[in-house]
């Protein structure tokens, strides 16, 4: 004789509930929506029997601190389009509901990060928080679960940093992030076999939109326009029935086709730095000497200096800067650069100037010839891998640089902007 199940959806109930509605222990199902119910959310806690909580659509209030507290047999909560509810932060005591499935909580005026708590539900499958204010990344803890439906679109404030997790998220099918402040590239989603909706609108991302995007075979429905996306522009199958990508977007021509070489080397010049934000905004167009910010070029429309002095950028320094033949300067002083100085940038017969003072460069500094100012100052680490042997004598002839004689790194500070090579010539 105990109550199970109430079912009372769309009664056109107004007034509040009981607080202690939770003295209901043997609950398994509770089903409010849809009416105009008002003041503080029933507490829940401790109701161990309760499955499936369906309260959307009401005028709730408040929610009680501890109200989904100790919900361990939970696998449905829906509580959407609860507009008055006072501002309230996503509930950490749902980690007790590890059999949770769906979670749907939109326009319900939540606000804050998503905590990283997602791999407490291993069974969830349908996450909806669209129309709240999340601010933040999206949670690790993301990468490897089961989730089909994730909708995170229209946060007022804005989710932000990049969308990388959703590579590792194999089981979408849906996905929802428009309208938030994401950046960086889109990743690869060739693990995302049954992907057939993806909305990222309205957002920063850069870079190329990848092939396995285009050649996606699930995908239906994609929607990238109002980025700072970069490269050719996308071309996806016959199975994807709408796709739209234009706005804001950065793409080198107005229809199919590659793009001009040079433009191509910067794009992926720009990869190895995590497409910043700041190379899109200007690096428009299929000319990289038609006003690129941080571009010189020669009257034959030659690329002859990059410079990216101060711009903080975090990566690497890509290889490709070896195809612009014409380089004389490369200023890529005070930045975050890890890795090492790309050996085929002594390919470029035309440098004068490498200046990479300042970085978090490390392992060997390929020996320029005497004709290349190289100054690699204030990278504490350069010069460490170990050098090979110990034949010992000083680098003879003109090609050394990198090391001091007797082996050790040259001296990360002092701000000498003359290179030991030089001083060895
Ligand atoms: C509940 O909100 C609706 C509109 O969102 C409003 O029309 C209705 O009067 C409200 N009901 C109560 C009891 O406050
Ligand atoms: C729920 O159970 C815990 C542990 O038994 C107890 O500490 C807590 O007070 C209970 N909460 C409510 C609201 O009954
Ligand atoms: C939305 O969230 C941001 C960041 O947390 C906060 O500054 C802002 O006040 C919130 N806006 C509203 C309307 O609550
Ligand atoms: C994408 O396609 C699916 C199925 O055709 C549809 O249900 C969904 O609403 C579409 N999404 C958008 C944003 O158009
Ligand atoms: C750089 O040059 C190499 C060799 O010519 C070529 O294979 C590669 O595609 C070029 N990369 C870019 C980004 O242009
Ligand atoms: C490098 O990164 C650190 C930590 O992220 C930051 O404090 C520092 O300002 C950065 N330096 C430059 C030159 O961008
Ligand atoms: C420099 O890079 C190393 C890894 O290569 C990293 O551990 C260290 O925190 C970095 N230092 C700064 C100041 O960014």
């Amino acid at each position: 004789n105990r109550v199970t199940s109430i079912n009372l959806s769309s009664m056109s109930l107004s007034g509040s509930l009981p607080s202690n509605l939770n003295s209901l222990t043997q609950l398994t199902t509770l089903s409010l929506q849809s009416n105009s119910l008002s003041g503080p959310f029933p507490s829940l806690a401790n109701l161990s029997s309760l499955q499936e909580i369906y309260l959307d659509t009401n005028n709730f209030t408040s929610i009680p601190s501890g109200c989904f507290q100790g919900l361990s047999s939970l696998k449905v909560l829906s509580m959407s389009q609860n507009i008055y509810l006072d501002p309230w932060f996503f509930p950490t005591e749902l980690i007790q509901a590890s059999s949770l499935v769906t979670l749907a909580a939109g326009n319900a005026n939540l606000y804050g990060s998503l905590p990283d708590i997602f791999d407490s539900f291993p069974n969830l499958q349908n996450l909806r928080l669209s129309y709240n204010n999340f601010s933040g990344f999206l949670p690790k803890s993301f990468s490897g679960s089961g989730i089909q439906n994730l909708w995170l679109n229209n946060q007022q404030f804005g989710l932000s940093g990049t969308i990388e997790v959703l590579s590792n998220m194999t089981q979408l099918n849906q996905v929802w992030l428009h309208k938030n402040l994401f950046t960086g590239p889109i990743p690869d989603i060739s693990k995302c076999e049954t992907l057939f909706d993806l909305q990222l609108r309205d957002n920063q991302l850069t870079g190329i939109v990848p092939a396995t995007l285009m050649s996606s075979t699930a995908l239906q429905n994609v929607s990238l326009d109002n980025n700072k996306l970069q490269g050719p522009l996308p071309v996806f199958g016959s199975n994807v029935k709408k796709a739209t990508f234009d706005g804001t977007n950065s793409f080198c021509q107005t229809k199919p086709g590659p793009c001009d070489p040079q433009v191509n080397t910067l794009l992926e010049v720009a990869g190895a730095l995590g497409y910043p934000i700041l190379l899109t905004e200007s690096w428009e167009g299929n000319n990289a000497c038609d006003g690129w910010s941080f571009i010189v070029c020669d009257t034959q429309g030659k690329v002859i200096t990059v410079n990216f002095e101060n711009k903080h950028f975090t990566g690497i320094i890509s290889p490709a800067f070896a195809n612009l033949t014409s380089l004389k300067n490369l200023v890529l002083k005070n930045n975050n650069l890890t890795g090492s100085i790309p050996a085929n940038l002594l390919t470029l017969t035309q440098l004068q100037l490498l200046d990479v003072s300042n970085n978090n460069l490390s392992g060997e500094i390929p020996q320029f010839p005497y004709t290349v100012k190289l100054i690699t100052t204030g990278n504490v680490l350069i010069g460490t891998t170990p050098s090979s042997g110990g034949g010992g004598g000083p680098p003879s002839g003109s090609g050394s640089n990198g090391t001091t004689p007797n082996g050790n790194p040259a001296p990360a500070s002092g701000g000498s902007s003359v290179s030991p090579g030089m001083i060895a010539g």
